[in-house]
């Protein structure tokens, strides 16, 4: 090999395992579910409980359910950043703290955001086959929130 490709290799080696040595706080909360999560202000059907921790909480909560790979840097700044703004957005273990036109405007987003197959996001359904919504997931999401925009617009 070339004298001056192999210098590279070894900068470009020696530049990843140093990366190694960064790492990001870690999105988990230990204690119990607040009670400001969003399955103690509304009552959600189990499948609905379940497509948001199996497809959502991971970005939109206090506490990621972390893979393997995400202990290796990039990939490690590339999660921990999407986690970041993804909670800063919508976080469903902070739903009771949202006032109620906030609550109505997250529940129009969220609809909008499915039904458009912007959420979640596809470079996380490509790592998490299984986060990816079915259509009749979809639906089923569609209609539950219906429900509660439905209720909430009789209490007013
Ligand atoms: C891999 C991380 C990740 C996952 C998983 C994820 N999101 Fe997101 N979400 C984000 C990020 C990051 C944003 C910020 C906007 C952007 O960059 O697109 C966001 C934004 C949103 C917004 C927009 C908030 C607003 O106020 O407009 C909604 C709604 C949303 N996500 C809903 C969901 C739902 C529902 C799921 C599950 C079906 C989900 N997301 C799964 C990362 C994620």
């Amino acid at each position: 090999m070339n004298q001056n490709v192999k210098k590279i290799l070894f900068g470009c080696i020696l530049i990843f395992l140093m990366i190694q040595l960064i790492r990001p706080a870690r999105n988990i909360d230990y204690g119990q579910l607040p009670s400001s999560d969003i399955s103690k202000v509304y009552q959600i059907p189990e499948k609905i409980q379940s497509i948001l921790r199996n497809s959502c909480y991971d970005c939109h909560s206090n506490s990621t359910d972390y893979p393997v790979y995400s202990y290796i840097q990039p990939l490690s700044f590339y999660l921990e950043n999407h986690i970041q703004k993804g909670k800063k957005e919508l976080n469903f273990n902070e739903w009771g703290h949202y006032s109620d036109r906030k609550q109505a405007n997250k529940l129009e987003s969220i609809l909008n955001q499915i039904q458009q197959k912007k959420m979640p996001l596809p470079s996380y359904i490509y790592l998490h086959h299984g986060a990816k919504l079915s259509e009749k997931q979809i639906e089923e999401m569609a209609s539950w929130i219906g429900r509660i925009q439905a209720e909430n617009g009789k209490a007013k």
